[in-house]
């Protein structure tokens, strides 16, 4: 397995990260997880755009070292050195401050900003895309920058935890009384035919998959509304998905061990997780 890591590539066994790196020691940087297709990088040009707003929101200055034609060179260099140019993967893009002395505040000196890039192979849980999936709801603990794709996740991860603790895949986090996003997805309901989903503000991360899915109810004449499902309303919504780069279009069948509607995945989720599938498999073969 070969990674990227500062202008080298590297077998992931001889990549060596600082113990100073800020990543390592405050969660100071943004990451990105951008899904391939037979070599094509699916959505990527958004997928980097999004990471540089997040450089930005941190204040982070990378330079050429990060800009998006050249991690996008990287990322196709590296499904090429790691055999991965056929089949479904994921590239693992991350940015962090860098490496300096540990103060809380920015590094007086300033510091070169860590760049680490990595594959790996991806198939979806067998079964799951077609059954559907339970979630189970928790409270969203998150600070109000969500829409930084950062690597403080930890919220995000004990929230997964808590779902694979109850056998479920994915737990909806809940703020004031209404569903924000999962800890890894974005949640959609239809409700009278109509979809919505949280409106994409500081609360949330702003889904790459997440716009795609709207941009593709948009095209169907599916009428869509970026608005917050409220806690009342969720155990009578008609469908409810979830969205996201390893998640695709995920129906979500149970919730808190109650079924949604009949308990099967709704018509308008399946006909937008083909439509998503067809788009990700257009990527294949095509170079960003
Ligand atoms: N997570 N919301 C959160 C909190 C996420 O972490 C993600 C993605 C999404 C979906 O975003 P997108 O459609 O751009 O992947 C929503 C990635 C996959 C991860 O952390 O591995």
């Amino acid at each position: 397995m070969i990674v990227y890591l500062d202008g080298e590539y590297l077998p992931r066994a001889e990549a060596r990260v600082s113990v100073e790196d800020r990543g390592f020691l405050f969660g100071d940087g943004v990451y990105e997880v951008i899904r391939a297709c037979d070599g094509g990088l699916f959505t990527a040009r958004e997928h980097l755009d999004r990471l540089q707003e997040g450089m930005r929101g941190l204040e982070i200055e990378a330079g050429d070292a990060a800009s998006p034609d050249t991690l996008l060179e990287i990322a196709a260099t590296l499904l090429e050195r790691n055999d991965r140019t056929e089949g479904n993967a994921t590239v693992y893009v991350q940015v962090t401050r860098g490496a300096a002395t540990r103060t809380h505040c920015f590094p007086p000196g300033g510091c070169r900003p860590t760049v680490y890039l990595s594959t790996a192979r991806f198939a979806h849980p067998p079964g799951l895309h077609k059954k559907g999936a339970g979630v189970i709801t928790l409270p969203d603990l998150r600070w109000a920058r969500c829409n930084l794709k950062t690597v403080n996740l930890l919220p995000n991860v004990i929230a997964k935890q808590r779902a694979v603790e109850a056998n479920a895949t994915e737990a909806l986090l809940v703020r004031d009384g209404v569903v924000t996003e999962g800890a890894s997805t974005n949640v959609f309901a239809v409700v009278d035919g109509e979809l919505i989903t949280y409106p994409a503000c500081h609360y949330i991360l702003d889904g790459i998959t997440r716009r795609v899915v709207l941009g593709m109810a948009r095209e169907m004449g599916i009428p869509a509304r970026e608005t917050p499902i409220r806690m009342e309303e969720l155990f009578r919504v008609d469908e409810l998905f979830l969205t996201g780069t390893t998640t695709d279009v995920m129906p979500v069948v149970r919730i808190d061990e109650k079924p949604v509607a009949d308990g099967q995945p709704g018509a308008i989720t399946l006909r937008l997780q083909a439509g998503l599938n067809e788009r990700i498999s257009a990527a294949g073969g095509v170079r960003a």
